[in-house]
């Protein structure tokens, strides 16, 4: 087995009628904790590094830690540039063995979004790799990129079509009321996403799998954990579970998560600090803070995505 792309996984999980969990990786323990998950729920599973992390980790690092992973795991698994933000970075991800990549074209006019993602997609098919594309303005924040709420726009379905038409995309972002980060929602406010628009889009694209970013359901558990431990994290509030199950019933294919990761990671890494204040060898909490995000990504697999003996 080696990295495969996302195209039969995303095939299996719409006539399926579950999601597959794309969740981003930044270093060893996370890419062990996701993998391990996936292994034990023998669920296909895609780990997705964004430019940020890329920066973080080096451009080699990662792509070796993933194929270490299909070595170890034996799973069908798909290693995805997240945000790519311009051609020469997708470009560059799909010359280093990424099998997917994300061109993030979203903030810009309909018209200069088709020739980038046209542009990219044209690369990307030549060498094996499959593209995803963003139509529609999530707020929060990604990378460097600030999107205040009032400035996030939902997809507009009458786009969608010519947009894949015209682009040869091989999956859509759409925004219908998610956002990056751990503050989604306005605290006492209720949280619904438009599954309106979702079903006017895949009412438009049928059989086309859809990509819901800013998915992070925020456990409080790992909240509480982390504001009983020297943080403070009032008012972080996630996408509701339910909803997320809800998606990944109908034509939402990918649910992309990385919130809950840094919250299960950080929670565990500051409770173990404040029970164990001298200890100074990083397996000592690293371990822990794998563990908890096995645990984490077992219970999105198996209680949200749907996704569990599907590899
Ligand atoms: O959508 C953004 C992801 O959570 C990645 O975040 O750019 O800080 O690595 P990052
Ligand atoms: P969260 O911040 O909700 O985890 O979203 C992650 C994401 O969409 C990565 O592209
Ligand atoms: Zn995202």
């Amino acid at each position: 087995m080696s990295i495969v792309t996302s195209k039969e996984m995303f095939e299996k999980a719409y006539q399926g009628g579950y999601a597959i969990g794309a969740f981003n990786v930044n270093n060893m323990e996370i890419i062990q904790g996701i993998t391990e998950a996936a292994k034990e729920c023998n669920a296909p599973v895609i780990l997705q590094v964004s430019s940020g992390a890329r920066k973080y980790a080096n451009r080699t690092y990662l792509v070796k830690l993933v194929e270490a992973a299909v070595i170890e795991t034996g799973l069908p698994i798909c290693l995805h540039l997240d945000h790519g933000d311009s051609f020469e970075l997708c470009k560059s991800c799909v010359d280093d063995g990424f099998s997917s990549v994300m061109i993030d074209a979203s903030s810009k006019p309909f018209e200069e979004n088709i020739a980038l993602t046209r542009q990219v997609v044209e690369y990307a098919h030549a060498h094996g790799a499959v593209v995803e594309a963003e139509l529609g303005t999530l707020a929060g924040i990604e990378d460097d990129v600030h999107v205040s709420a009032e400035d996030s726009s939902y997809t507009r379905p009458e786009d969608v079509q010519e947009f894949v038409e015209r682009t040869g995309c091989d999956s859509l972002a759409i925004a219908i009321g998610t956002s990056h980060g751990a503050y989604k929602f306005k605290p006492g406010t209720k949280p619904q996403l438009r599954f309106d628009i979702l079903e006017e889009v895949s009412e438009r694209l049928p059989g086309f799998p859809i990509v819901l970013h800013g998915s992070s359901s925020v456990p409080q558990e790992y909240v509480q954990m982390i504001n009983e431990n020297g943080g403070a994290m009032p008012g972080a509030i996630g996408v509701p579970e339910d909803q997320l199950r809800q998606a990944a019933r109908l034509a939402v294919c990918k649910i992309n998560i990385d919130s809950d990761l840094r919250l299960a990671m950080t929670g565990t890494i500051r409770k173990y600090f404040a029970e164990h204040p001298s200890e100074f060898d990083p397996r000592k909490y690293l371990g822990p803070a794998r563990t908890n995000i096995k645990e984490l990504v077992k219970h999105k697999i198996i209680d949200v995505l749907g996704c569990d003996g599907k590899a």
